[in-house]
């Protein structure tokens, strides 16, 4: 084992982020955890959260920037692979199933079996492995593990037994490492002290002994984007001392759930348990002195389905409006709609038990669309006839001279909770689903029924007992009051809610049973179960879709689940029962120990007034989930009674402060946001930027808002977090940039031709480490796939970052003025053409294997193209991105037409029969794109 003495002061040494990352690796363990959806560690405090960056990437940056670059790389990334669980032996404890010794026996070749084992009888088994267990001699043989094996070797001999497969395949098969964190790092500690010069047994100790090392103290780290805690959680839970800070409450309260649920001690996590029970078994009882919910069978209602119902101009009937008559899948129930001709509205009956092809027909309602994001429209029959009316027809929907909407709808008052009988727009109970303790077992069971009379007279009491009280409940602060905005930016999200229903306020996107259940959870919680009752808020409300194919015959999904707000024409209310699986929420805990700060500010990021020794951020880009708009929605519950631990935060969405777009005010704010945690960070300190973005633009930005910061880039990596969203149509992929910054010291001058050449040699030099040519036949990176070359063409990108950012004068010029220089539309700044420059150094040196540089040279960018990803495709390389990079890379503008599959994990290039005769010809646009050299078009 190599020792490698490291100085006890670290305050100078390199970090190790600034050396190497195992990007590959890290790309696939931080993809499982993205899939992971439910299963991830904070997503039960609030699954409405869009965005989260996973532990894992934060925990590698985190590590990698206080761990230190020895000078030993291969090393260097041995214990670094040991602490992130990424190790061999890690993988024996993540494997679902650790070897039993027999299989072992079985399997490996093993000079001494007494060196680990011991053999009950003794003596029946040969002295060396593999064994054949089917000799009848050895059929009653036991054996075990010897005691005295180490935990280190017992874990080297069972990783032999791991399959001969790919990191990813690994990965996929394996549990996350946070999944087995009490004994996934047992083995690590003698080899990671004697590589560091620690004495550390568990991770708080290590950070703390790094953080003396390099700055005197435990390390602080500060996140002031910190949105859902990810970032500050995975520090605290290290060991940091953190300062986290959001401008939304929102993201402050979900932080500090991070810090005090999922991280609290263990007493506090006992006590919780305690009160989430009291807090359910509260509100059971008070659902069964009204009885609202019962219907005096021993059925409780589980879910309510609601509609819109309307009358239609033409025909004069009411036509409930569903876009699909479909109820439950898995219990094939639907809803009948039946004319009554007399009273000229629709009777709506529930079938269950139904047939493949009422099942089929029901998917099929009274609303239709042209197209799938087409403008909606009544449809519904009258002898024989279909009428169509559109809704925006319905509702008299007119533009207003400065693109808002305006129609007939009535605007609904603070007080209002249902539509008023002369309302457009009413709503209607079509359905409940009923459930009751199965007569044997310990399971329910369920059943969908018609709408009786005594639901209506129900529905009629829980109208009355909201409408008695709603006044108090107002002015006691448990029912929101706030407006929905107008006037704001033009698709500003609540718009909608106005222009569609009417609504004008937050508390009207709940009915008077969501009211009634909303007030009492409310009522009943102090601030940790506040996180109960923001997820009833989000599961529960007339925005609360309605998923007949989910499991327990039909699933009411969260408002947020596809990150926008929406109106719906109908939706599902779920009742108190069905809501109490939120209030008795089984939350993952991972204590953290009270020794360490961890503080909670909700302030705009120029602002941050804490000191903080490292930073690693996520802030807002290219406006990907507008939280400041979709936010109000919890906001208006929580701003009044706010629990103490809440209300020193600003429980305003504070929209105008919000950072956002990609233009010139966006770049001006993150200056301002990161010159701030410049100035407030120590000066050996390091920040990591991670943006999560797919376009290209986004390395000319971020070189100058770090220019403009007073930083300087050190390292840049790129790590794959998403792909394929089975949500969205098409297949796309989505790396996270990781900058790793310091503050840049000194006024260092140069010119645009000296760089040139500094970026050449900077961006070569990246490439070759990178590929390992100067690091022996396997490089540093042994075990991972290598590099895919997409990853090269980001070294070039991170080269230039790293040159550029190193001068604060170039030509005369002050770089920190020149990037925040408002910019004319399209224009390519000085900085644009430096970048690209550096990619096409770094293009220079992929030229694939076997070709000569004077041949490669002559050829235009779709035959590069074509060429080269015909190389990557030999070497088994198949995922769209590397397409995508590279299409960029050599200005192929529509690479489309050279491939036969787009698959974001199967992509292909069309082979040579594939290209049809027409597509190859004189005359087709393949012909021009990729076949004629340029220089002759
Ligand atoms: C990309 S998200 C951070 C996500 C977070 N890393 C996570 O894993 O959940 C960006 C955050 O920046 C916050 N934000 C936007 N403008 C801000 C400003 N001016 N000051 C502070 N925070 C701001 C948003 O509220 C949002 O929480």
């Amino acid at each position: 084992m190599s020792a490698t003495v490291i100085p006890f002061s670290l305050k100078d040494a390199p970090a190790l982020i600034e050396r190497l990352l195992p990007v590959q690796k890290l790309s696939a363990e931080a993809f499982k955890e993205q899939m992971a959806v439910h299963g991830k560690t904070l997503t039960a405090l609030g699954s409405y959260w869009k965005g989260r960056k996973p532990l894992i990437l934060n925990k590698a940056c985190i590590l990698g920037c206080l761990l230190p670059a020895t000078g030993d790389g291969a090393r260097d990334l041995e214990i670094f692979e040991k602490l992130m669980a990424m190790d061999d032996e890690s993988f024996v404890i993540r494997w679902k199933r650790r070897p039993k010794p027999k299989e072992i026996l079985a399997s490996l070749s093993i000079r001494s079996i007494d060196d680990y084992f011991v053999v009950e009888p003794p003596g029946v088994l040969p002295t060396s492995a593999p064994l054949d267990w089917s000799m009848p001699e050895f059929e009653n043989v036991k054996v075990h593990w010897r005691d005295d094996i180490t935990k280190l070797e017992r874990r080297r001999l069972e990783a032999q037994m791991l399959p001969k497969t790919s990191y990813r395949d690994w990965v996929d098969a394996a549990q996350r490492p946070e999944e087995v964190m009490e004994n996934v790092h047992d083995h690590i500690w003698d080899a990671v002290n004697s590589h560091l010069g620690t004495n550390a047994q568990s991770f708080p100790a290590l950070i703390e002994q790094l953080g003396i090392m390099r700055f005197g103290h435990r390390p602080r780290l500060a996140d002031t984007f910190c949105g859902s805690g990810q970032i500050p959680f995975e520090a605290a839970r290290l060991g940091c001392d953190v300062i986290a800070s959001d401008l939304n409450p929102m993201a402050c309260m979900l932080t500090w759930g991070t810090f005090n649920i999922v991280g609290g001690s263990n007493a506090s996590h006992a006590k919780l348990l305690r009160d989430q029970r009291e807090l359910a078994d509260r509100v059971r009882a008070e659902m069964d002195r009204l009885q609202l919910e019962t219907d005096g069978h021993g059925w409780r209602a589980k879910v309510f389905l609601y509609c819109v119902e309307t009358r239609c101009p033409q025909t004069g009937w009411m036509v409930p409006l569903l876009p699909s008559r479909l109820v439950s899948k898995g219990y094939r129930v639907i809803a009948e709609i039946i004319p009554d001709k007399k009273r000229k509205r629709y009777v709506v009956e529930i079938r269950s038990g139904v047939s493949d092809s009422d099942l089929h027909d029901a998917e099929s309602g009274t609303i239709g669309r042209d197209g799938k994001y087409g403008e909606a429209y009544l449809t519904h029959v009258v002898d024989g006839i279909e009428f169509r009316t559109k809704i925006s027809t319905l509702r008299g929907d007119i533009e207003t001279p400065d693109g808002m909407i305006e129609n007939r709808l009535r605007q609904w008052e603070s007080l209002d909770f249902t539509p008023l009988p002369d309302d457009l727009l009413q709503e209607r109970l079509y359905c409940i689903q009923w459930m009751r303790p199965k007569q044997e077992g310990k399971n329910d069971e369920y059943e969908f029924r018609t709408v009786t009379d005594a639901d209506l007279r129900r529905e009629q009491a829980v109208q009355e007992h909201v409408g008695r009280n709603i006044k108090d409940w107002q002015s006691s602060g448990w029912l929101p009051d706030m407006r929905i905005e107008v006037g704001g930016p033009p698709r500003y999200q609540g718009q909608d809610f106005i222009r569609a229903r009417g609504w004008t306020r937050w508390q009207h996107l709940f009915n008077p049973r969501q009211l009634l259940l909303a007030v009492l959870i409310n009522q009943f919680s102090d601030a940790r179960l506040k996180f109960a009752f923001t997820q009833v808020l989000n599961n529960n409300c007339r925005a609360s879709r309605w998923n007949p194919g989910g499991g327990g015959g039909g699933l009411t999904a969260g408002i947020f689940d596809n990150q926008a707000l929406n109106t719906l024409f109908n939706y599902g209310c779920r009742g108190s029962e069905y809501a109490r699986s939120f209030m008795l929420q089984k939350y993952k805990h991972s204590p953290i120990d009270l020794s360490q700060r961890c503080e909670v500010m909700s302030l705009p990021a120029n602002q941050f007034t804490g000191e903080s020794d490292f930073f690693v951020t996520d802030p807002p880009y290219g406006d990907a989930v507008k939280y400041e708009e979709i936010l109000d929605f919890f906001i208006a519950w929580l701003r009044r009674n706010t629990p103490p631990e809440f209300s020193k935060w600003v429980w305003d969405s504070r929209r105008a402060l919000a950072i956002k777009g990609e233009d010139e005010g966006f770049r001006r704010d993150m200056v301002e946001a990161y010159l701030g945690m410049t100035k407030r960070m120590v000066t050996n300190g390091m920040q990591v930027i991670m943006f999560t973005h797919l376009s290209g633009s986004i390395w000319a930005d971020m070189a100058n808002i770090v220019w403009a910061s007073g930083l300087h880039v050190t390292a840049a990596w790129y790590v794959v977090t998403e792909t394929d969203n089975p949500l969205h149509a098409g297949s796309h992929v989505k790396g996270t940039v990781l900058l790793v910054c310091r503050k840049r010291l000194g006024c260092h001058k140069t010119t645009r031709d000296d760089l040139a050449w500094e970026i050449q040699e900077e961006v070569e030099s990246q490439v070759q480490s990178l590929t390992g040519l100067n690091q022996g036949a396997k490089g540093l990176y042994r075990d991972e796939n290598v590099f895919e070359d997409a990853d090269i063409q980001m070294a070039g990108y991170a080269a230039a970052l790293r040159v550029l950012t190193r001068y604060a004068v170039i030509d005369g010029r002050d770089m920190a003025a020149e990037a925040i220089r408002p910019r004319v539309k399209n224009e390519t700044t000085f900085v644009d053409g430096l970048i690209a420059f550096a990619v096409d150094t770094a293009n220079q040196c992929l030229v694939p294997q076997g070709i000569a540089k004077s041949h490669w040279d002559k050829l235009t960018g779709a035959e590069r193209f074509y060429l080269k990803m015909l190389d990557m495709e030999a070497r088994g390389a198949k995922t769209l991105d590397n397409y995508q990079n590279f299409a960029k890379a050599f200005k192929v503008h529509d690479f489309q037409v050279l491939m036969a599959s787009h698959k974001a994990n199967q992509a292909r290039l069309k082979s040579a029969s594939e290209f049809g005769r027409t597509e190859m010809s004189e005359g087709s646009e393949l012909y021009h794109r990729c076949c004629v050299p340029c220089s002759t078009r």
